[in-house]
């Protein structure tokens, strides 16, 4: 997808689609009224006739209208005139999008940022669309034989500018930067377990820092891990025959300022190992490395966008598999920082991964570190799949993530990180047990990762519940790519 912003009046628009917004009681937005003047009332016949109420995602399609260059025009009802929420901006330009996909038109030009909604800019609402557009067109087709994509796909998107062109080309192509790694880490989360093994990913990110100057990778394999003293990481990796990778990914865009380190989960696939899950849905347990795809999503969208920043990626990659020399309950390992562990319950694999990775990422001397983890179910059960669950150990840093939340609309949502929980974590024969029992349970996954990380600003992104979408819409999200690609932009601004 591309995206084009041009200054050209609505009745000469080169494009082969105009997309403008009708709201519920009939109203239309400024671009639908000149339009409307233009061929002599002909959409407000159509309103009238009672073809489209308004409604946020209906649409209706028209042709060579009287006195518009363009050969279409697209109505796309945003909802409440004045007022259309996030939700139905989404809604709306998913449903163009799709809709454009199918018509025949190659470009079209959206006047859909014309829409009011509550605090959000011009430029929100522009790069908003490059991001939501990219979704509705992405298709998992990796591993489906006979896929036919459609004839004529929509290529083009293009926005309306007067003054503020520059404006509006920055807000596009960041969305449309944000739209890319997003389908790189919706891809990454789809591909089967069987494919998507640590060593891909190892490659994948090779790929990333051959395609961006500024990102430079380096891979750890068994033996290197082993002579970091990895003990945690490794017991996990003991379990499955596919060899673990630690995977690094520098990118640099501001000579040796202190790096944001991310690290992601990227468990190719957990199937509990000897604390086997339940069948019953266990193939999804392949997205349990959308952590390091976000990881990977986002150090692209960043290289894409030459920020001005220093962004590592740190991203412990294994399977948790049951095997005869697979971790046992009770078994007591020794992570990196000298801690040993009494794994209580091999399913807890995650924190025994990340543990290390973090504990790794006190080299890089970092100003702040984030993780990223389809880490508990309970995240789920305490938050849906709305909200990530954030947990910090700087109340700062909670609050940045927070806001670059609701900036993005890929919202967070904190729990407490209390010392209070961290007595759930004591274990008669080791430092520390890796699993807190059944209460608060994405609270005390976090209590282990802050035993790890006392050495530096800390935020914890459990995205269990935001990673994934189940049931008839199966699959991933590239979540939060726009929520970690926003801290990030905002950081820029907030130093600048
Ligand atoms: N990868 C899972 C968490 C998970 C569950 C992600 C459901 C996505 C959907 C993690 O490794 C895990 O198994 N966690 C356990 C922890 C428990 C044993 C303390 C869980 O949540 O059940
Ligand atoms: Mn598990
Ligand atoms: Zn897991």
């Amino acid at each position: 997808m591309q995206y084009f912003v041009t200054t050209e009046a609505l009745a000469t628009q080169k494009s082969d689609c105009i997309a403008v917004a009708v709201f519920e009681q009939g109203q239309l937005s400024p671009s639908a009224k000149t339009l409307n003047e233009l061929s002599n009332n002909a959409i407000n016949r159509v309103i009238e006739r009672g073809d489209i109420s308004g409604k946020a995602g209906q649409t209706v399609l028209l042709h060579e209208l009287a006195g518009i260059n363009a050969p279409r025009v697209l109505l796309v009802g945003c909802g409440k005139h004045d007022n259309t929420t996030e939700n139905d901006f989404n809604t709306a330009v998913t449903t163009m999008t799709k809709v454009l996909n199918e018509s025949g038109a190659s470009s079209a030009t959206s006047c859909l940022a014309e829409v009011t909604i509550n605090t959000r800019t011009t430029e929100w609402k522009v790069r908003q669309t490059m991001i939501t557009a990219g979704s509705a067109l992405y298709k998992y087709t990796q591993t489906k034989s006979n896929v036919k994509p459609p004839e004529l796909p929509l290529e083009k998107i293009g926005f309306l500018a007067q003054d503020n062109v520059q404006d509006i080309e920055k807000a596009a192509q960041a969305g449309l930067a944000i739209a890319k790694g997003m389908d790189l880490a919706r891809e990454l989360g789809n591909l089967p377990g069987n494919i998507c093994t640590p060593r891909y990913l190892a490659n994948q990110a090779i790929e990333i820092g051959q395609k961006f100057a500024s990102v430079t990778t380096t891979i750890l394999d068994e033996a290197e891990m082993e002579a970091l003293g990895m003990g945690s990481l490794l017991s996990v990796s003991r379990g499955s025959r596919e060899p673990a990778r630690l995977i690094t990914m520098s990118y640099q865009g501001a000579g040796d300022a202190r790096p944001v380190v991310l690290v992601g989960k990227g468990l190719t696939f957990d199937a509990g190992g000897i604390s086997l899950k339940p069948s019953q849905g266990m193939d999804e347990m392949k997205y349990d490395m959308c952590g390091s795809a976000s990881v990977f999503g986002t150090i692209s969208a960043i290289a894409e966008l030459n920020l001005p920043i220093n962004v590592i990626g740190v991203v412990p990659s294994s399977e948790n598999m049951p095997d005869g020399d697979a971790n046992k309950p009770g078994d007591i390992v020794t992570s990196m920082a000298g801690k040993t562990i009494e794994i209580l319950n091999t399913d807890a694999e995650g924190r025994l991964i990340l543990c290390d990775a973090l504990t790794y990422s006190e080299r890089f001397n970092p100003e702040i570190v984030i993780d990223i983890a389809t880490l508990t179910g309970a995240v789920i059960v305490a938050l849906g799949r709305q909200a990530t669950g954030l947990m910090a150990n700087n109340q700062a840093l909670a609050d940045d993530l927070l806001k670059a939340g609701n900036d993005s609309y890929d919202r967070t949502w904190q729990l407490p990180l209390w010392d209070d929980y961290q007595q759930q974590l004591d274990s008669n024969f080791a430092d520390i047990a890796n699993v807190g029992g059944k209460e608060a349970g994405s609270v005390t996954a976090a209590c282990f990762l802050a035993r790890f990380t006392e050495k530096f600003t800390w935020a914890h992104l459990d995205i269990a519940g935001t990673a994934w979408n189940s049931g008839k819409d199966k699959g991933a999200t590239g979540r939060p790519v726009p929520l970690l690609v926003q801290y990030l932009l905002n950081r820029i601004a907030d130093k600048s």
